[in-house]
């Protein structure tokens, strides 16, 4: 028996709070092999969301027609859910998962491969399970895949106070490397992001900030760079690495192009290179990919990694949520809670 239920979905790609639609759609279709229900409990609004909406993401949307005529792309990147049903023997009913690589969190039902899917194992709490594919992941991929970072090892990274910032910021303090911090806003960000584990932390003005960081390194340089802006901001960073080091670019906040001045990656032998974890989950074998969401998860449930929290909303408040999620000087990250927009029969 089919009943209907609801999931944001857009139509055509355009500003979020403009195309996307609070929906109903089938909301319990036959289970194929293999495919699990899920009834989604929360899901964030990450920046790739946001940008998948818009057009401006490395993977295109597919439209196709559910209870509406009109065809419609499902939306939301990670999430997490509760088993309802399900034709994979690894998932019982219950189970608390996270969606891995299937698209559609943002809604009240969700029906997805069980290899797409990770089993938390862990009692963590729902929104931080919610939160465990993107961030967590891409700081732990950033600090492991580009560089052999050492006891001690100085990472530089700017927008720190972004989610993967902190999450970074965790993850080199638990792992032992040092962390030079550059935010927006320095005045106001200091104390929390030290409290999380943060060893320094500058305003992001320029290149002499930059190198009033250099003087208090006692005489070393970062091996590796993380750049989520862009612009000048990455050419400042790749200005204070290493010889030899690294400029790893995730993200660009400041719709600029990446400025890297030639004769630094000549003279200093410096890499740019760049990260998409989309690429990672498409190629890592599935045993990698459980075995590191484990370890990530440990550290979720002991509360040694945690992802601040703005607000959450209800499904059908997402203009609420669109327009929150894009304030700047935000603390923490906005949310789906579906427990509080479920339409019961
Ligand atoms: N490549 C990947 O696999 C991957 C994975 C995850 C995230 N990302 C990307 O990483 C970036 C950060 O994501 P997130 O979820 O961590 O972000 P977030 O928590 O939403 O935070 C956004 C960050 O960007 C800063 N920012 C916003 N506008 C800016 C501007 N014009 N110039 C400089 N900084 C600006 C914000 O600073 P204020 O706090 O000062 O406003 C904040 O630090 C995004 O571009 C996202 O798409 C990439």
């Amino acid at each position: 028996v089919s009943t209907l239920s609801h999931a944001l979905r857009f139509a055509t790609p355009g500003p979020p709070s403009k195309v996307v639609q609070y929906l109903p759609v089938q909301g319990s279709p036959p289970l194929g092999p293999g495919e699990v229900r899920l009834r989604m409990l929360a899901a964030p609004v990450n920046p790739a969301d946001l940008n998948f909406i818009q057009g401006a993401y490395g993977r295109a949307p597919t439209f196709a027609a559910d209870v509406t005529d009109t065809p419609t792309s499902p939306t939301g990147i990670e999430g997490c859910g509760r088993v309802e049903e399900s034709r994979d023997p690894r998932f019982a009913e219950g189970q608390h998962v996270i969606v891995l690589r299937a698209l559609g969190t943002w809604s009240e039902f969700l029906v997805a491969r069980g290899d797409d899917l990770f089993d938390l194992h862990s009692d963590m709490p729902v929104q931080q399970a919610a939160m465990l594919k993107i961030n967590p992941m891409t700081a732990w991929r950033m600090l492991r895949d580009f560089v052999a970072l050492e006891s001690g090892s100085w990472i530089a990274l700017n927008a720190a106070n972004s989610g993967v910032g902190r999450c970074v910021i965790q993850i080199a303090r638990l792992m032992g490397w040092r962390t030079v911090c550059f935010v927006r806003n320095q005045s106001e960000r200091v104390v929390e992001l030290q409290s999380l584990g943060a060893d320094l932390v500058f305003e992001d003005a320029g290149s002499e900030a930059y190198r009033a960081a250099l003087g208090q390194l006692e005489g070393k340089r970062p091996v590796l760079a993380l750049n989520a802006v862009g612009g000048l901001s990455a050419g400042n960073l790749l200005q204070i690495l290493d010889v030899g080091g690294c400029m790893v670019t995730y993200g660009g906040m400041s719709l600029r192009n990446v400025q890297i001045s030639t004769s630094q990656l000549i003279f200093r032998n410096l890499q740019a290179r760049g990260f998409w974890l989309s690429h990672w989950l498409s190629n890592a074998s599935s045993l990698q990919v459980a075995g590191e969401y484990a370890r990530l998860s440990d550290w979720v449930a002991s509360g040694k990694l945690v992802q601040a929290i703005d607000q959450a909303y209800p499904l059908a408040d997402f203009q609420f949520a669109f327009a929150r999620a894009q304030e700047p000087y935000r603390t923490g990250r906005v949310l789906f809670d579906m427990e509080s927009s479920v339409v019961r029969p």
